[in-house]
């Protein structure tokens, strides 16, 4: 019998601390937070959309268009001649210990793009970890949990959490519905985030909408 996955998704991580040092994209983060560049709002702070090739997060955004790329052409098999952009990209600086939570932290899926990345400049333990849910999400009703072994595989997994550590990047399809849990480190977690799309995917009305 042969047996494959039918209609995979996939979810990317890189450990880049070796490339980049994470502590100098949560200092300009910060920085951009304390010239009260952004929006502060309950439970932490949104950058706005920000340049990525500009000062702040030039060194990252070498990285994540690298594998943006390779994502897109050599693992999805988008053909050459449909370019890629970077949408958008913005910073959230996530306050501990708010009983209320920033609005990007419930269930979301980013519309109207292709692949999502998120960058982890700075975080601790139990600083709310990342859980992606499967789109096929009638699978959780079909397989009950209490009905599966402790072994996951691509057959039964349905979601995938993700521990935050500096230098952490993921990515994932921009269709992945996905959550963030509170941030109980203690400490600020600081996130940068990064859109990108294919050239149908137009985004000029969604005006600054931030996921
Ligand atoms: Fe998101």
């Amino acid at each position: 019998m042969q047996i494959g996955p039918l209609f995979t998704s996939f979810l990317a991580s890189d450990e880049t601390e070796h490339l980049l040092d994470p502590n100098t994209i949560a200092s300009n983060i910060k920085r951009l937070r304390l010239d009260k560049a952004g929006f502060g709002q309950i439970g932490g702070w949104q950058s706005g959309f920000m340049d990525p090739w500009g000062k702040e997060l030039a060194p990252l955004t070498e990285i994540i268009w690298d594998r943006a790329k390779y994502l897109a052409y050599n693992l999805i098999k988008i053909r050459p001649e449909y370019k890629i952009r970077i949408d958008s990209a913005w910073a959230n600086i996530n306050d501990p210990d708010t009983v209320e939570q920033m609005h990007n932290n419930p269930p979301h899926l980013h519309a109207n793009q292709f692949i999502s990345f998120v960058y982890y400049a700075e975080a601790y333990e139990d600083c709310g970890r990342l859980t992606l849910s499967t789109p096929t999400s009638v699978q959780e009703y079909t397989m009950p949990r209490q009905m599966l072994s402790e072994e996951q595989n691509e057959f039964n997994c349905t979601r995938m959490m993700v521990w935050p550590k500096p230098g952490l990047l993921v990515a994932f399809p921009s269709y992945i519905m996905h959550h963030v849990e509170a941030n109980r480190s203690g400490k600020t977690r600081i996130s940068i985030a990064y859109n990108i799309a294919l050239p149908h995917q137009n985004n000029e009305y969604a005006g600054g909408r931030m996921e």
